[in-house]
């Protein structure tokens, strides 16, 4: 296994407020790691800030190049996107025309197309429909289409379940089983903690900006601290 992703003393400042700070994070080729923390933890900043739509300091290296300081669209087109908290689609468009925005400035747009259609029936059949219209969890399937539509090696998905319904989560979650197991590596900000844990390879907790914990996703299930500070309401 090699390491794709390798986040060193990352910090966000928002004009004095300290979004994150001195944070590390590493994902390997083919594994899903999940990004635990309640409310304002900094789990979004540090996203934004790994695909360069937010100034940071410290060290981000991607395929052991440095991403640091380099502008989003390069870092997407290095095969790093983001899949954003509120999925952000264009409402009025459709959900054909969201996906081909996301993909103009890539080669083999029409058959990377073609395939995320024949992998998500639901937004074959709608394709034509404007995207403000779906279900939120067909919302967040074309959100995560969208972001495929770069054909990226790593995915930063923040919220994936966030307002769905669990039947929702689970739909998505199984499309998010079948691009791991094609290889796609995965870094998965949830607050629904049980569902990331049981799906990811390994975890890390955050905690005002900075990372409280470590370790694979079973360690932290079993830890004492995740369930009092994560699981409370679960137990
Ligand atoms: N643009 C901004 N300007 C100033 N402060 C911000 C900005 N964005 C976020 N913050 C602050 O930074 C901290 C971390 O926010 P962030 O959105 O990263 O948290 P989060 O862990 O994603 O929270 P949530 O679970 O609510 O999405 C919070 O205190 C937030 O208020
Ligand atoms: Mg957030």
């Amino acid at each position: 296994m090699s390491t794709l992703l390798d986040v060193t003393g990352l910090s966000v400042n928002y004009g004095g407020v300290q979004a994150v700070h001195d944070s590390s994070i590493r994902v390997e080729e083919g594994e899903a790691v999940a990004l635990l923390g309640p409310n304002g933890a900094g789990k979004s900043s540090t996203l934004r800030a790994i695909l360069g739509l937010i100034k940071s300091t410290g060290q981000v290296n991607f395929r052991s190049t440095s991403i640091s300081g380099v502008a989003c669209e390069r870092i997407v087109s290095q095969g790093l996107t983001l899949v954003p908290e509120g999925r952000r689609l264009f409402p009025q468009l459709t959900i054909h025309e969201n996906l081909m925005l996301a993909a103009r400035h890539r080669k083999a747009i029409q058959s990377t197309y073609e395939a995320l259609l024949a992998r998500l029936p639901i937004l074959a059949e709608r394709r034509d429909q404007p995207a403000g219209t779906l279900s939120g969890g067909e919302q967040q399937q074309v959100a995560i289409a969208r972001a495929l539509m770069s054909q990226p090696d790593l995915l930063l998905i923040d919220e994936p379940s966030l307002g769905l319904a669990p039947t929702l989560v689970d739909r998505v979650y199984e499309l998010l089983a079948d691009l791991k197991a094609d290889g796609l590596s995965m870094l998965i900000v949830e607050q629904e903690v049980i569902r990331v844990l049981n799906f990811a390879d390994r975890a890390y907790a955050m905690a005002n900006g900075t990372i409280v914990m470590s370790g694979s996703a079973a360690e932290l299930r079993n830890s004492d601290d995740v369930k009092h500070f994560y699981l409370g309401a679960e137990e």
